[in-house]
């Protein structure tokens, strides 16, 4: 616990944990992403793959950790941030590094802050049902929450499904910059690979926009109906 603390109290301990809690983040995107393609295999799918998820002994130890993980995240982003902006750099040299660093942070930071409210309006959305309410009361002929409808009755709104589609381009952009600093925190930057890396990084993120935004873009175009 010690340890941790003293971690935590240096600026390189503070960047290593938001970059390892970064990478559990991005582990639970991908994961919740492949759950929700399981849209595209029809209702019965979706919502048994819900039910499952619902019914999982360790479902609330799963909430417990990601509430954890997602306030670490935010509290050691904005820490350093404060740090970065409070700092003042030295010599032409530091001045353009440090210009150029502080500019990726500040962009890392305000697309993370909008991804914060995409999150808090999606559980208000779909786990609380308070946006949109009339569409998470309906079940199953078995009795099962109907998840699926939910979601397609959702994006049958082109307002809704269009602002998911703004808050996923904005997610992309927020992983595909907070990737290229991970590699930089665990000293896996090396110049001839720069270029790769950060292509990398572009397509890992791209990956996970398209996967996500296919959901709303699918049932906004019709593809997808109850
Ligand atoms: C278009 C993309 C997405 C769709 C269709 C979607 C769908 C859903 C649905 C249907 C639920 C409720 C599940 C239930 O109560 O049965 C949910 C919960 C959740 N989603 Fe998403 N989601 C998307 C993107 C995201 C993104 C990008 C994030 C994170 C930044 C995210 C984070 C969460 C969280 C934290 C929960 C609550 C999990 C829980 O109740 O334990 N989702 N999502």
């Amino acid at each position: 616990m010690n340890r941790l603390v003293g971690l935590l109290s240096t600026s390189i301990g503070q960047k290593l944990v938001l970059a390892v809690s970064g990478l559990a983040l991005v582990g639970f995107l991908v994961v919740h992403m492949l759950g929700n393609l399981t849209i595209f295999q029809g209702p019965e799918a979706m919502n048994g793959y819900a039910a499952w998820l619902k019914g999982h002994p360790l479902l609330w130890a799963a909430r417990a950790g990601l509430i954890s993980l997602f306030l670490i995240h935010i509290a050691l982003a904005i820490s350093l941030a404060w740090s970065n902006r409070k700092s003042r750099p030295i010599g032409y040299y530091h001045v353009r590094v440090n210009q150029e660093a502080t500019i990726v942070s500040r962009y890392v930071v305000l697309t993370g802050l909008l991804v914060l409210c995409f999150l808090v309006y999606h559980i208000l959305h779909f786990t609380l049902g308070v946006i949109q309410p009339e569409h998470s009361l309906f079940l199953t002929a078995n009795g099962r929450h109907d998840v699926y409808k939910m979601v397609v009755l959702s994006f049958q709104v082109p307002i809704v499904a269009l602002s998911y589609l703004v808050a996923m381009v904005v997610l992309g952009l927020h992983l595909a910059h907070g990737l290229g600093s991970l590699f930089q925190t665990f000293g896996l930057f090396h110049e001839t690979y720069t270029g790769l890396i950060r292509l990398g990084c572009i397509v890992a993120a791209s990956l996970i926009v398209i996967g996500n935004a296919s959901i709303p873009l699918a049932i906004w175009l019709g593809l997808i109906s109850l």
